[in-house]
Formats: C-alpha cells, structure tokens, sequence
C-alpha cells in the first residue's frame, strides 16, 4: 500500500467500465486510464494522489487483502468465494445478476437435486458451491471449470452447473433451466482493514461520495 496514494483494484471488464464512472461521477477520475488502446497496468492522478490498477476478478480480494489496494471493487460472486478478510462498505448497485443451480428440466433431475447425493457440480465457483449444497446436506463432487460452465452437463461432464445468470440468454439457448436459486448478487466497494483506520478521513469521503451519487441516480 503506497502511503501517500489511495490505490484502487478494480475487476477488468464490464465492472471496471462501470466503476470508473461511478467514481468520476463521483469526483474521482483518471484521465490516463481512458486511452482504451494503452496496455499500461497502473494509472496514476498525480493532483489528487490516486493509482488505479485492474485485475482478474478473482485477484480483487487478494489484492485489497494483503494492503496492495486500499480500495477494490468486485462483484459479490466473487467476494463469498474467495473469503478474504477485507471490509464490505457498499454494495455498488450495478452488475445485478443471480447464482443459480441449472441443468435441463427433467423429473429425474428435479428429484436428484432434491434428494440425490454425489451430484457431479461444475462451477467457477467451488466454495459457493461446496456450502449451498452442505446446506441441503447432500454430498457432491466439484469439478472446475473457469469459463463456459454451461458447457458441462450438455457434454455429459457433469449432472448441473452452479454460476451466475444475468439476462438468462446463455441457460436458454443451450436449453438449460434455472432449477434452484443460491442468492442475488452486485458490484461491491471492498477495503483493506488497516487502510480503513489509517486512511480513514480519504476512505469515510470516498464512501459518502459515492452514496451521492448512487442516491442521485447517476
Ligand atoms: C457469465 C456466466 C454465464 C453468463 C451468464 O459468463 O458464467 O456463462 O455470463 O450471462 P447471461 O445470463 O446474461 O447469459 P461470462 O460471460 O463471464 O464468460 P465465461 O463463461 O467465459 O466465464
């Protein structure tokens, strides 16, 4: 963690597009990090003593974990997977989207997710998985994927898939049903513990910021 910079990790693609507006929006910009064709990793704004970087989605919370970032923004899916101890501050509004068990609508398989054991899971997401179904106590097998989950039980890898559904167009047109619902998901702000102490007056501004202009719609 740089002393005199607030560090911001933010999850590459759709949700660092996103953040970066809410934190312009919000008083917070990075002229440099708007040059889409640039392959520089870190961008700085020197006036207001800002860095921002961005990472795979799944390195968010490790980064902000271990003080590289103060400040990171993830989506919630991968925030209950990866169980670091990092700071939860705001839930971000956007990136709305569901973790589901899918698989194809049949009675069979209805009836062996209600009461089967050993179901063959594929998933990007183990953890979240491994506890939804602990919580049903039935036993399954995880086997992880990193990309096109949905892939799994049409080629016979697996009997469902756990992921995350947004508009629900990727399930329908390979012929897979939503059948049970694991919980609702968002972009989140995360912080690393001693950056909330120690850059607390920076951070307490952030986060007031960006509630205004969540609260004003923009
Ligand atoms: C995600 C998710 C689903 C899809 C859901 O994958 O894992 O496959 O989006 O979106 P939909 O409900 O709007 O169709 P992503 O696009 O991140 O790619 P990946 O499968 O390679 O991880």
């Amino acid at each position: 963690m740089s002393e005199n910079y607030l560090t911001f990790a933010l999850a590459k693609g759709r949700l660092a597009d996103n953040a970066m507006k809410l934190l312009k929006d919000s008083g917070v910009s990075c002229p440099e990090m708007e040059n889409k064709n640039s392959r520089k990793l870190i961008f700085t704004n020197e006036e207001y003593k800002y860095k921002f970087f961005l990472a795979k989605a799944s390195d968010v919370p490790v980064y902000v974990e271990r003080g590289a970032a103060d400040v990171g923004f993830a989506g919630k899916d991968t925030l209950r997977e990866e169980h670091k101890n990092i700071c939860e501050v705001l839930d971000l509004g956007f990136g709305k989207c569901r973790i589901m068990v899918a698989g194809y609508d049949t009675p069979a398989n209805r009836l062996k997710l209600a009461h089967g054991h050993n179901l063959r899971i594929a998933t990007k997401y183990p953890n979240i998985a491994t506890e939804y179904f602990e919580n049903k106590n039935q036993s399954i097998e995880i086997i992880k994927l990193n990309g096109s989950v949905e892939l799994a039980p049409i080629v016979g890898l697996s009997d469902f898939i756990v992921d995350i559904v947004e508009t629900g167009t990727t399930l329908q047109e390979n012929g897979l049903t939503i059948l049970e619902e694991i919980g609702e998901l968002s972009a989140r702000m995360v912080v690393n513990t001693a950056s909330i102490k120690i850059k607390n007056h920076q951070i307490t501004n952030l986060i007031r910021n960006l509630e205004k202009t969540l609260s004003e719609g923009r």
